[in-house]
């Protein structure tokens, strides 16, 4: 396990030197299978596998669970160990912000919309670790999940604008057996509330028939089935359902070739994020 930046770069640099490509899969830990199949995509890859694992405080809203966020360290680094056993790479929070830290990457235009409005920080914080994850590993792959599928178009549109030399690999959602959306942060759900967030995949499962099946292509139609089926959990409430672009995340109002359909919703204090992407081929 490594645990500073000069280490890691030693192991970086042993790496390139024996001619092996380094694929990172970035991660906050409380790894679940979703992590898992970043971990196998890298290992397919690339010849040898780094994982961070760091809950990163600048990615945090003032009122967000950066202090409940779940740290199981050891279960973590057992897991990995049935994925391959990949390096792994666990700083300290003064590792990555020293005293006197005083710098923040920041995108505009994708950062914006959507997850934006809801934690104006939030992205701020993700494009600054992982441009310093990518800057001290030199990582010739970076590996995300669609899940986060905004974050996805954040971080590809950093590495395009400053030129950053690592390929982006984005993985399919892994889901539950009832269609919920791996996420460390399921594990805060109680009982019946984990019963209610199954509308959440319904709900874009039932907008990809509407699409595909029926062919609808008004985006307001759209969203308000959508809203309806979410709406049949007593407890969970929307925080927006968005239809847009998948590159620009520029919102539709019509249908006409790919969309990306994103939602958020709380049900307690939880927050769940989930999205599809639909490819339209109109004859
Ligand atoms: O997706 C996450 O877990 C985090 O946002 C990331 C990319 C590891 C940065 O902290």
């Amino acid at each position: 396990m490594i645990r500073t930046i000069k280490e890691l770069r030693c192991w970086s640099r042993r790496q390139h030197n024996a001619q092996k490509r380094i694929g990172l899969v970035p991660t906050m830990g409380a790894l679940h299978e979703g992590h898992l199949s970043l971990v196998q995509a890298a290992n397919q890859c690339c010849e040898a596998t780094l994982v961070s694992i760091f809950v990163n405080p600048a990615q945090f809203g003032v009122h967000e669970d950066f202090h409940q966020y779940p740290r199981p360290l050891e279960n973590d680094l057992r897991l990995l160990q049935t994925a391959g056993s990949p390096e792994v790479f666990v700083p300290e929070i003064t590792e990555m912000y020293p005293a006197g830290f005083d710098a923040s990457v920041h995108i505009g235009g994708v950062t914006q919309p959507f997850e934006g409005v809801f934690r104006p920080t939030h992205f701020d914080g993700v494009t600054t670790v992982v441009l310093k994850l990518f800057l001290a590993s030199e990582a010739d792959l970076a590996f995300f999940g669609q899940k986060d599928f905004q974050q996805v178009c954040v971080i590809r549109k950093m590495v395009m604008d400053l030129n950053i030399p690592v390929e982006i690999v984005v993985c399919p959602t892994v889901r539950e057996p009832d269609g919920l959306a791996m996420s460390s942060r399921n594990r805060y759900l109680t009982e019946t509330q984990r019963s209610q967030t199954v509308v959440l995949s319904q709900s874009l499962t039932l907008a990809e028939k509407m699409i595909i099946d029926e062919k609808i292509r008004d985006v307001e139609t759209i969203r308000q089935k959508i809203r309806s089926k979410i709406e049949t959990a007593p407890d969970i409430k929307i925080d927006y359902i968005a239809i847009a672009h998948p590159k620009t995340l520029y919102e539709l109002t019509t249908i006409d070739s790919e969309v990306v359909i994103l939602i958020a919703a709380k049900i307690g204090t939880t927050r769940l994020i989930d999205n599809i992407l639909i490819s339209v081929v109109d004859n």
